[in-house]
């Protein structure tokens, strides 16, 4: 019976397992956006996961959002990028890179006085902090459409960086309201151009950028992760099934290799939720593999990849204070427990200093 232990062929790439250490944002880069050898250290740590997928990274500096996330645009960040590849080939494990753009997430004082853009003037809702304190998103520049040609080839650049990198894969970070989803959704999408309006329009950049990171490596390389009953950053819409049905059956078309699907949590579900049960929504809709996340642990992730509606199940949290996942799991031992407040942070703390099983059980003796 398939279980999170089975091994699965990801279109060529043979994992040991079905649990993959989902995307997460540490903050750990240099202040010019380059990885350090402290995430080399915390990627190599979880290389027992069948995949990684490495924190969101920039595919240029209108893309920053983030102080202290990496970046995949320049040389220097390439060559930072080449050696944590590297050390987890050596350890066993895969890793894609997670490529990205804020869009209107962002604020000019941590971008050198650049407005953050988007598809349409709105403001992102929640809170953005930065050194001073908390601060409200600023209205976004709406972008031209004769830019937009340049973000999509950021993106196949980043993809070829990547590949250069050592990267086995890259995951489109389509999810969470960030620049593609703002694009894809009615909410913070108004624009009256071939980027708005109609779903195929709304779609269109998600698509072109989709088309162009397959066009600069292949399909069976690129996964996009989608989160369709989110409402992360204000980024809604106003028929989320239509909409993501569309999505997901353009990017079928182009024959993916995987959608990352994102459940609900417990705040998409408090606020009542269009999508309740996305993989099995979607299921359907598609013939690439699926993996899936928000809130799983090991029973649950069981349990959906017997139900036949994912493939793949990728832990979060979980991941930030469990680096031995697999075996924990394997021998049904207890999690350690995640401190929240150094999520974000500089340094081990908090990031590459959770013991390990073999390592707590030597401090025992
Ligand atoms: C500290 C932290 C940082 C995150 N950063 C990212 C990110 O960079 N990209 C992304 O797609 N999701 C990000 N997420 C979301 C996680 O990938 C995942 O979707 C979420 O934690 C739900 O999965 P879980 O219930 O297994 O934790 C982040 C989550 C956390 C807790």
């Amino acid at each position: 019976m398939t279980d999170i232990f089975s091994s699965f062929d990801l279109r060529g790439l043979p994992l040991s397992s079905r649990i993959v250490m989902s995307a997460m944002t540490r903050t750990r880069a240099t202040e010019d956006d380059l990885p350090t050898d402290v995430m080399c250290d915390y990627y190599v740590q979880r290389a027992s996961a069948g995949l990684i997928v490495t924190e969101c990274t920039q595919v240029s500096n209108q893309a920053h959002g983030i102080i202290r996330a990496p970046g995949l645009h320049r040389t220097d960040q390439i060559a930072a990028w080449r050696k944590i590849t590297d050390a987890v080939h050596t350890a066993g494990g895969y890793i894609y890179c997670q490529i990205w753009h804020c869009g209107r997430v962002a604020h000019q004082d941590m971008r050198g006085g650049e407005e953050p853009v988007g598809p349409s003037p709105i403001p992102a809702t929640g809170d953005f902090f930065l050194p001073s304190g908390r601060v409200e998103f600023p209205v976004p520049r709406e972008l031209r459409v004769d830019e937009i040609p340049g973000i999509v080839s950021d993106f196949a650049q980043a993809t070829r960086n990547a590949r250069e990198a050592g990267f086995d894969g890259v995951e489109l970070h389509g999810a969470n309201g960030y620049l593609q989803d703002q694009f894809l959704q009615d909410g913070s999408n108004k624009r009256t151009d071939t980027y708005g309006g109609s779903i195929e329009n709304r779609a269109r950049l998600m698509v072109e950028t989709a088309k162009a990171m397959i066009n600069a490596w292949s399909a069976d390389r690129v996964g996009v992760r989608l989160s369709p009953s989110s409402h992360l950053y204000g980024v809604d819409d106003s028929n989320k099934l239509e909409t993501f049905g569309f999505i997901v059956r353009a990017l079928d078309e182009l024959q993916v290799g995987y959608l990352c699907l994102l459940e609900p949590n417990a705040k998409d579900n408090e606020r009542g939720v269009q999508i309740r049960n996305v993989a099995e929504t979607f299921r359907s809709m598609t013939s690439v593999p699926i993996m899936v996340n928000t809130g799983f642990d090991k029973a649950k992730a069981n349990a959906v990849l017997a139900s036949g509606n994912a493939d793949l199940v990728a832990f979060g949290v979980a991941y930030i204070a469990n680096p031995d996942l697999v075996e924990r799991f394997r021998t049904d031992a207890p999690l350690n427990k995640p401190d929240t407040t150094l999520f974000y942070g500089v340094g081990a703390k908090g990031y590459t200093d959770y013991a390990a099983l073999e390592t707590a059980a030597l401090a025992l003796n």
